[in-house]
C-alpha cells in the first residue's frame, strides 16, 4: 500500500513540475512577443502629424529667405493658386484631409510662409536636410513630396490659395 502512495506522490510531483517549467518557458516567450508588438503599435498610432513639432521659426531651405505677407488676402492671386492646387498637387493633397500628403488648411497656422515656399520650390533638399520635412515624410511613410518645377509666382500663388483655407 505504501508502495502504491509513494509511486502516486512521485507521479503527481513529477506530472506537476513538468508541467509547471512548460508553463513558465511558454508564458514568458508569450508575454514577451505581446509586450514588444504592442508597444511598437501603440507608437505607430501615437505619431500623428500632431506630434510633429511646430516650429515658427524655422524657413526652410531653398530660395526663399525672407517674405512680407500683406494682412488683406489677395483674392485673384488666391485664385490662380487655387487652379494651380487643382492641377498638380490634388494627386496627393486634399485641402482639408489627410491624404498621401497632409492637408494644406490651416498649414500658416504650423509652418512659417517662408518653409511653405521652399518646401514646394525645393522640396528634394527640404525632405533630406530639414527637421520638420524630414519628420513629415516618416509620418507619410516615406512618400517623398515631388519638385513640380513651379515657379516663385507660382508657389506664392498657391500660398496665397492656402491662407483662405481655414481649418
Ligand atoms: C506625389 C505626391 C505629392 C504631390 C504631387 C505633391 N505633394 Fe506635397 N507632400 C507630399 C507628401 C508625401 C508630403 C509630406 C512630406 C513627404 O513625405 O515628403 C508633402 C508635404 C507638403 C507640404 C508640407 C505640409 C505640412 O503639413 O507641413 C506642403 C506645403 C506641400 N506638400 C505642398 C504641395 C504643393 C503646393 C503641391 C503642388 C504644387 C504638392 N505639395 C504636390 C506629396 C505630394
Amino acid at each position: 500500500m505504501r508502495t502504491i502512495y509513494a509511486v502516486l506522490l512521485l507521479c503527481f510531483v513529477l506530472f506537476n513540475c513538468d508541467n509547471k517549467s512548460k508553463k513558465e518557458e511558454k508564458g514568458f516567450t508569450y508575454e514577451n512577443e505581446t509586450t514588444s508588438t504592442e508597444s511598437e503599435k501603440s507608437k505607430q498610432e501615437t505619431s500623428t502629424p500632431e506630434s510633429i513639432a511646430v516650429d515658427m521659426s524655422n524657413k526652410g531651405i531653398g530660395p526663399i529667405q525672407t517674405m512680407d505677407i500683406s494682412k488683406k488676402i489677395d483674392k485673384k492671386l488666391a485664385k490662380n493658386g487655387k487652379e494651380t492646387f487643382y492641377k498638380l498637387c490634388t494627386a496627393c493633397h486634399r485641402p482639408d484631409k489627410r491624404f498621401i500628403g497632409p492637408a494644406v488648411a490651416g498649414i500658416l497656422d504650423r509652418r512659417s510662409p517662408e518653409w511653405v515656399m521652399n518646401m514646394i520650390l525645393n522640396p528634394v533638399e527640404m525632405i533630406q536636410k530639414d527637421p520638420i520635412a524630414k519628420a513629415l515624410m516618416v509620418e507619410y511613410n516615406g512618400a517623398p513630396m515631388p519638385n513640380q518645377g513651379l515657379s516663385e509666382d507660382d508657389a506664392r500663388a498657391i500660398l496665397e490659395y492656402f491662407r483662405t483655407l481655414k481649418q
